[in-house]
């Protein structure tokens, strides 16, 4: 385990025996506890999610997800301005184009949604993280994330696809693309298309492990990418299985990643321990739609303490092992932070 191991002069744990032994003794006062805190969290570690749509002037609610808008690209420096007050330094955008077809075309385009914002996020805030979501859902009218043939999504001819749209939001001015697909060999097709549009430089966080979740339905809604038939369970990891975990990692290490991510956060940590105790690069974890819609209906209606509830998760994820977190309570979570407030 990555807790450590025990010094050879160290007594057991079970060693000492009450009435000797009294753990509470370091959990007395607020002060005592804090000297003895095991996992730390700051904002820079927090990654904002923000959705993107055409229009001007526009903030527009989404249903499942209260706090959480669709904004224009005019008003986007709003909103990832008092996340950078706030001290969270990264984003990441999902966008919703103006129109859909079958391959996902305003996924590459030069002056597509996402692209847009790049160049507004770029001059609002030049030094905050832009990270990009590289996917097709968004942007195909059957809102699968490939290529679709008889109901089935057609691995190999999504990965040229995916590879062009990774290499616009390059062109585009990403810091960082992140492939969430789950087309087998996305990394590498994305690698060598970013390496020849002459962006080696340009990290890959990777979507390593992405189960099939039912805890993704808000962010359908926010994001318009519902499938019109089917689901994504043909291509998404299936929930029950942890060691396939461990072999999708070591595949999209293979191809080149350079970040990883576990996604939903909270119903994976252990998946997301054994991810990182199994590699050396910085692994992501994704706390989606979902878990933050079960958060916030439950605090609407006072049943439990939001700030509370949030920031517990946010030092579960931790602990597990993420070096980063995705997560719509970045700017909350952030403030409470630099305030020295946070509710654990
Ligand atoms: C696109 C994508 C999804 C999420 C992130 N990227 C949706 C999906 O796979 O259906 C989910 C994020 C969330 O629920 O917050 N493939
Ligand atoms: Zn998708």
């Amino acid at each position: 385990m990555w807790y450590g191991r025990r010094m050879a002069n160290e007594p057991s744990p079970q060693a000492g025996v009450f009435p000797v032994v009294r753990p509470r003794r370091l959990r007395r006062t607020e002060r005592l506890r804090r000297l003895v805190r095991e996992t730390h969290l700051e904002p820079a570690q927090l990654v904002l999610p923000l959705f993107v749509r055409p229009g001007r002037g526009l903030a527009e609610a989404i249903g499942a997800m209260p706090g959480v808008r669709q904004w224009s690209v005019d008003r986007l420096a709003e909103v990832a301005g008092e996340a950078w007050d706030a001290g969270v330094r990264s984003i990441i955008l999902f966008g919703i184009p103006e129109s859909k077809d079958a391959a996902g075309s305003a996924a590459w385009r030069d002056d597509g949604i996402v692209q847009q914002a790049l160049a507004e996020l770029r001059r609002a805030l030049p030094e905050l993280v832009l990270i990009t979501d590289v996917c097709l859902c968004e942007y195909t009218d059957h809102g699968h994330c490939g290529v679709l043939r008889d109901g089935e999504v057609l691995n190999d001819p999504t990965l040229e696809l995916l590879a062009r749209e990774a290499v616009s939001h390059a062109r585009a001015g990403a810091d960082i693309v992140a492939p969430s697909d789950l087309m087998d060999g996305r990394v590498g097709a994305i690698r060598s298309a970013l390496d020849m549009a002459g962006f080696d430089h340009l990290p890959i966080l990777s979507y390593a492990v992405k189960y099939a979740s039912g805890l993704y339905g808000p962010f359908r809604e926010a994001a318009e990418s519902a499938p019109r038939s089917g689901d994504r369970r043909g291509y998404q990891m299936d929930p029950p299985n942890g060691r396939e975990a461990l072999r999708e990692l070591a595949l999209d290490l293979a191809e080149g990643a350079d970040m990883v991510m576990v996604k939903p956060a909270g119903t994976n940590l252990d998946v997301l321990a054994a991810v990182r105790a199994a590699c050396a690069v910085p692994v992501a974890a994704y706390q989606v739609s979902g878990e933050y819609a079960m958060i916030r209906a439950a605090a609407e209606r006072g049943w439990i303490d939001e700030a509370r509830v949030v920031d517990e998760s946010l030092f579960a994820i931790r602990r597990a092992g993420a070096d980063l977190i995705l997560t719509y309570f970045a700017t909350e979570a952030a403030r409470r932070l630099k305030a020295g407030t946070t509710a654990v």
